[in-house]
């Protein structure tokens, strides 16, 4: 597959591609649990109404190497029997697409592993979308949107590529001060490396003040724009260096480079910064995000 814009950004992704595929099934049951809110806000049953039962055309945009992609392909009647979700009268396909071709293959991979035949994945930059004007029913993005040059830009595409009545649907980070994993990582990773979210130019908190995001997206074109707020805590043994899929996967190109010295102490004040969130042996530590989502009238 071809790069579609060896850019800054893309470059900061593709070195980061080996750490997403290796972290992405045991991080897929976790995935799976908070996509549900981005198949709910999309509406699959009430669009396919109103398509007649038609089958569904969902793009999901800056889908890494398969969020929320394989969930909503499931939605559409894709996957093994056990994995599938039925939802009555829905049916359809999944066109996933990333800047980094790399994280598009890999995708393609665990779909044929995983026997999920409803979808494909195209290389794209999603500021510059190949397809034509109002082919999709839904535009899902998770993650993603924020680490774009030109959000706003994302937006109008994602718009533009809408069929009239169709929906997008965004999850976002709410901000650094309500994730207190991202804070500790930035505050330890500040300290120890000298490189934060700043330095490594992401800015994954960029929609975390939603009446902005909102109004963004109202800017874009979107009407009926709705947001809903999840602060789901997970209960992981306090053994367990829980922070190192997430960690990996925004700085494993600065960790790479990192002597065990320097990871030993990372590990060591990432447990004493998150330690107050230790109950009954376990990390409870909260995220927090938002789903956004609009329709093209
Ligand atoms: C935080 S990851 C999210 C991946 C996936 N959606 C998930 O939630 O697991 C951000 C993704 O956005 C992609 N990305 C960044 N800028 C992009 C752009 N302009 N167009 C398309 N994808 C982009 C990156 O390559 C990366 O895979």
């Amino acid at each position: 597959m071809t790069t579609p814009s060896p850019d800054k950004t893309s470059e900061t992704w593709q070195n980061l591609s080996t750490d997403w595929i290796t972290w992405a099934e045991r991080l897929a049951p976790a995935a799976e649990k908070i996509n549900r809110h981005m198949i709910e806000a999309a509406d699959l049953e009430g669009l396919s109404a109103k398509r007649h039962g038609a089958p569904l055309d969902v793009l999901d945009l800056a889908s890494g190497v398969g969020e929320p992609a394989f969930s909503f392909a499931r939605a559409l009647g894709g996957g093994s029997a056990e994995d599938r979700v039925n939802i009555p009268g829905v049916s359809g396909k999944v066109t996933a697409s990333d800047i980094v071709p790399d994280m598009c293959d890999a995708l393609v991979e665990r779909a044929l592993e995983e026997d999920i035949s409803n979808i494909t994945a195209v290389p794209a930059n999603m500021e510059k979308l190949p397809f034509e004007d109002q082919s999709f029913d839904v535009v899902s993005c998770r993650f993603g949107v924020m680490f774009c040059d030109d959000p706003d830009q994302a937006l109008r595409e994602a718009f533009r590529v809408l069929r009239p009545g169709g929906k997008a649907v965004f999850m976002v980070w709410a901000p650094l001060v309500d994730n207190p994993l991202f804070a500790a990582m930035d505050a330890v990773l500040g300290n120890i490396l000298g490189i934060g979210f700043d330095a490594a130019g992401l800015d994954p908190f960029g929609f975390g003040d939603v009446d902005h995001a909102t109004d963004r997206l109202k800017k874009a074109g979107f009407s009926d724009v709705t947001d809903t707020s999840h602060s789901p805590a997970g209960r992981i043994p306090e053994t367990a260096p829980f922070w190192k899929p997430q960690m990996d996967m925004l700085f494993g190109n600065v960790l790479r480079n990192s002597s065990d010295m320097e990871v030993g102490a990372i590990n060591a004040a990432m447990f004493e910064t998150l330690a107050p969130y230790i109950e009954d042996g376990h990390f409870q530590v909260p995220i927090c995000f938002h789903v956004l989502s609009g329709t093209r009238a």
